[in-house]
């Protein structure tokens, strides 16, 4: 054991980089100033405002006013739904339709869980055994009612990269407005809301180096959206609150430094997730990658694992320096997998563990190394200790 820890929780959350945090700070400090104030001081936070919000939009190729800060990622998706069922279906709407997938975040659905509560109908699409959504099912799936469609650019828990441009074609066709959460997706993949054709497109500064509590919203012009904080005028009166300027400056800073980096960074950090991968396969029997046949963002490894629990092995990595993911939400010793991986198709494969490895920016060769050499001998011995029973 070497007293270094070894991060591999990036689709977690990423830390702040120190360009970021030296963007950030004086407007905690000197100018930390509310944006609405009249005053010199009020103006100079303002000027700072709009200038990280054209950055914003500029990367998105989008206009200033289409870009709504929110509080984090999670808010950024409920205003998407909310916003756009209460505008759409008014009050008390019975009947609308609402499409999205089974593997998205529970910023999503459980938005949608709450909808349903009220009275809209839900589809929730299913996807292949590499988490992928079928353009034909979803085109099938739309109904002349439906409001809106939602589908996750990537995947949280195994990466997965779905046909966002495509699925938004059909929407778009249809007449159906469509929502893209791409929180994952933003620190590796093109985020151009023209090329992408969606309507509504969810970030959140977190998990691109940038601070946490900071989210924004995309909302194409002429969208209907009810805000679902009211107050002051706000973000163009759709989220009012009083700015996190800082976090905002923080969240432009990070996003430009990922879109000049994303091509180098893709290609580095895919390189050492495939060695990963492939010793995996090779030393470690019984394993598989989730999404391992879609493309997939570069840095994100969901492996399954026969007769292992996932969080006991997400807790022996802990101790041996190495910080994983699990990709169970279930009680400990239960084997019961999340619901991404429950919603892979595919033949039953028997009892077994999933954990995420997650590469960024700090991840080296040694690091990949150091993992690999330990994990067929942890499987082993969690194997031969288990008490789950068989
Ligand atoms: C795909 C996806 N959507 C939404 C969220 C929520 O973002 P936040 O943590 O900023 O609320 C996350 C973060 O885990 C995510 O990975």
């Amino acid at each position: 054991m070497t007293d270094e820890r070894i991060y591999l929780d990036h689709a977690a959350t990423t830390p702040v980089r120190p360009e970021v945090l030296e963007a950030m700070l004086p407007y905690f400090t000197q100018s930390g100033y509310n944006p609405s104030s009249l005053h010199a001081e009020g103006r100079r936070a303002r000027a700072a405002l709009d200038e990280a919000r054209d950055r914003v939009a500029g990367l998105l190729g989008a206009q200033r006013k289409e870009i709504v800060f929110t509080g984090n990622g999670s808010e950024a998706d409920n205003l998407a739904i909310f916003g756009v069922a209460r505008a759409r279906g008014g009050r008390g709407a019975r009947g609308g339709h609402l499409l999205s997938t089974a593997i998205e975040h529970p910023a999503v659905l459980r938005a949608l869980d709450a909808l349903r509560d009220e009275g809209w109908a839900v589809s929730l699409l299913a996807v292949d055994r590499d988490g992928l959504v079928d353009p034909a099912a979803f085109a099938a799936a739309l109904r002349p009612d439906t409001v809106l469609a939602s589908v996750m650019y990537a995947n949280n828990e195994i990466g997965t990269v779905e046909p966002v441009a495509r699925l938004a074609a059909i929407a778009r066709e249809r007449g159906v407005l469509f929502h893209t959460d791409a929180i994952q997706a933003a620190a590796y993949l093109p985020l151009d809301v023209a090329a992408l054709g969606v309507d509504l497109l969810s970030l959140s500064a977190h998990k691109f180096y940038g601070p946490k509590g900071v989210g924004a919203l995309y909302v194409r012009d002429g969208t209907p959206l009810q805000p679902m904080i009211g107050g002051g005028g706000q973000e163009f009166g759709r989220r009012a609150g009083t700015e996190n300027v800082a976090g905002i400056v923080g969240f432009a800073t990070a996003l430009s430094m990922a879109a000049g980096e994303r091509d180098a960074a893709s290609v580095r950090v895919a390189g050492l997730r495939n060695r990963l991968e492939r010793a995996i396969l090779a030393s470690v029997e019984g394993a598989w990658i989730n999404g391992g046949g879609a493309a997939r963002l570069p840095g994100t490894s969901s492996a399954s694992i026969l007769d292992v629990d996932g969080e006991q092995l997400l807790v022996r990595l802990d101790l041996e320096g190495i910080a994983v993911s699990g990709g169970s939400a279930c009680a400990s010793g239960a084997l019961e997998p999340s619901h991404v991986i429950a919603a892979l198709s595919g033949e039953p494969r028997g009892r077994f563990g999933t954990v995420r490895f997650s590469l960024g920016r700090s991840t080296t060769a040694e690091e990949i190394d150091r993992l690999i050499a330990l994990l067929p001998g942890i499987v082993a011995e969690l194997r031969a200790f288990s008490v789950v029973p068989k």
